[in-house]
């Protein structure tokens, strides 16, 4: 009797809960698609007044930046689109493009929060650190972590700078013979991560060899992959994202950096016992970690446990691919422009003066060197793209505006190619950056580190490290061109090679 009353009622209620979800489903999708639609709206009436290149129903501009060679595409729009431009990733993602100091200025010296549609895929992985925070919080670490960039650190590493550089050194003077062309970027990817664990973790990551590089994998597939999100637009979406393969690799690679980080704090922790900052300063020299470790709020608390392993992150993930990428760029300009090159390597044998090894005063007066690096950084900016959303309206000098709530993107590298802030922007000229040249300049038209309240936080530790690794490269090798491979620019959010970085390598000492 129960059971046929059962079995009466049970496809009944299946049907009907069958029916009840499907147009669940079915009115959030449509309550989705309006508010994607409404969204389109606003974002197709704020950059009204801005031409732009024509947009494609369905990939926006997406695709053609990828058909036309992605940067070069971007100048070529730039070129044609005074200041600025609107810039679509599909359809519901638009931003406002821009690449003109003026336009920089009104919205990077305000310290608006970074645009949520392309911060928020960078949450699985690197967490709510310093890069995507915002508001009071991103403020009160901002303050905390500031020490972990002073002077006094900084000086502390320029030996363990030096020490990354000879191992790398070494492993090419290995694979030298007379003059032989090495691919550099993928070795410099192992230096930069080697010197970075040493400054945040205070260890090594096995002697830059493949072994034990889950890490530095895991890290260089994510930042691929979080491009490639980006450009995607029905990646957009966390739901349909979690479902590609492409996402399920994501989440993957986020667990290894995540167990990895967490089993270093988890030690480091062990290892301290609580011991103050201070005292611990007197047997060695403070890492970032224990900077993080130590650091104390207005009500003495320390960074709780997810608030530290997302910082330490955000280090690795900022401070690995860009100073990778800078160096390597830089060492192709030299090998570019040999004048240069012989030019700075004199500087350095000057101040040397014989000696293998730098110490802290030397940095300051490799003046032409930092020219170089200026210049390389103008041509070939680590970070090419910023993204923000407005807090509020913007009016731009020549009186077109923005409302609240826009996406703006600063396209550093147009900015730096603008021929109407920049001679010959095509020329590399180091000096461009002396200081009579530099004084009349726009303070928005170079911004390699970003700018404002949000710029790079850690401008200086990045110069250091980039002048010892740069000097020590050019003492013992002369670099020149492959002909046969040059490299081809491609945006991974940060500047990489598509083919990597092919230089002739001379050996000197
Ligand atoms: C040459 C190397 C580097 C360059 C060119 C560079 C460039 C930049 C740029 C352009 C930004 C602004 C990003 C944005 O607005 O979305 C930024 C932010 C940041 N960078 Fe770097 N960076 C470099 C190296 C590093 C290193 C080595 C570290 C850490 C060890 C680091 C940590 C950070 C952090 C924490 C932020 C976020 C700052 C904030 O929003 O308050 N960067 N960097």
């Amino acid at each position: 009797m129960v059971f046929s009353w059962l079995s009466s009622w049970l496809p009944v209620s299946l049907h009907r809960l069958w029916l009840w979800s499907t147009a669940l489903v079915l009115a959030l999708g449509l309550l989705q698609l309006t508010r994607l639609l409404a969204r389109r709206q606003k974002l197709l009436r704020a950059l009204d007044s801005f031409p732009g290149p024509p947009i494609h129903w369905f990939f926006g501009h997406a695709k053609e930046i990828e058909e036309g060679g992605g940067l070069d595409k971007m100048i070529s729009w730039a070129n044609t689109y005074p200041s600025a431009h609107p810039l679509w990733f599909g359809r519901f993602v638009g931003f406002l493009n821009i690449y003109d100091p003026d336009y920089a200025k009104a919205v990077y010296s305000r310290g608006d929060p970074k645009a949520w549609d392309i911060y928020s895929f960078f949450l699985p992985w690197i967490g709510k650190g310093l890069l995507v925070l915002d508001g009071p919080k991103w403020f009160q670490h901002r303050k905390l972590l500031t020490p972990a960039f002073h002077n006094e650190v900084l000086k502390s590493y320029v030996s363990l700078f030096a020490e990354s550089t000879h191992a790398m050194l070494e492993k090419w003077k290995e694979k030298v013979c007379v003059n032989t062309c090495v691919e550099i970027f993928n070795d410099m990817g192992f230096m930069a991560l080697d010197s970075l664990m040493k400054c945040i973790f205070g260890k090594t990551h096995k002697g830059q060899t493949q072994s034990g590089t889950d890490y530095y994998l895991a890290s260089t597939n994510l930042a691929l992959m979080m491009q490639e999100r980006i450009q995607t637009f029905y990646y957009h979406n966390d739901f349909l994202y979690w479902l590609t393969p492409h996402g399920r690799n994501f989440l993957r690679a986020c667990k290894i950096a995540h167990d990895h980080t967490d089993k270093v704090i988890r030690e480091r922790k062990a290892a301290l016992k609580g011991e103050e900052l201070e005292k611990i300063q007197k047997k060695r020299h403070l890492d970032f970690l224990d900077i993080l470790l130590g650091v104390k709020d207005e009500n003495k608390t320390n960074l709780s446990d997810m608030d530290l392993r997302a910082e330490v992150d955000t280090f690795m993930f900022e401070g690995h691919d860009t100073t990778t990428t800078s160096i390597s760029w830089f060492l192709y300009c030299m090998a570019l422009y040999p004048e240069h090159q012989r030019l700075c390597r004199k500087e350095i044998q000057e101040i040397l003066q014989g000696r293998d090894t730098f110490q802290w005063e030397d940095l300051a007066k490799m003046t032409y060197l930092t020219y170089c690096i200026k210049e390389s950084f103008r041509l070939y900016p680590t970070v090419p793209q910023v993204y923000r959303q407005l807090s509020k309206p913007v009016t731009f000098t020549d009186g077109r505006s923005l409302p609240e709530g826009s996406l703006v993107s600063l396209h550093i590298y147009a900015l730096h190619r603008n021929p109407t802030v920049w001679t010959d922007p095509e020329v590399f000229d180091p000096q461009r950056f002396t200081p009579e040249n530099s004084s009349g300049r726009h303070p928005f038209a170079f911004m390699p580190f970003s700018a404002g309240p949000r710029n790079f936080i850690g401008q200086q530790f990045a110069m250091t490290e980039m002048k010892v690794v740069t000097a020590l490269c050019l003492l013992h090798f002369e670099f020149s061109p492959s002909p046969t491979q040059p490299p081809i620019k491609q945006l991974q959010l940060v500047l990489r090679s598509k083919n990597g970085i092919h230089l002739h390598l001379k050996r000197l000492t």
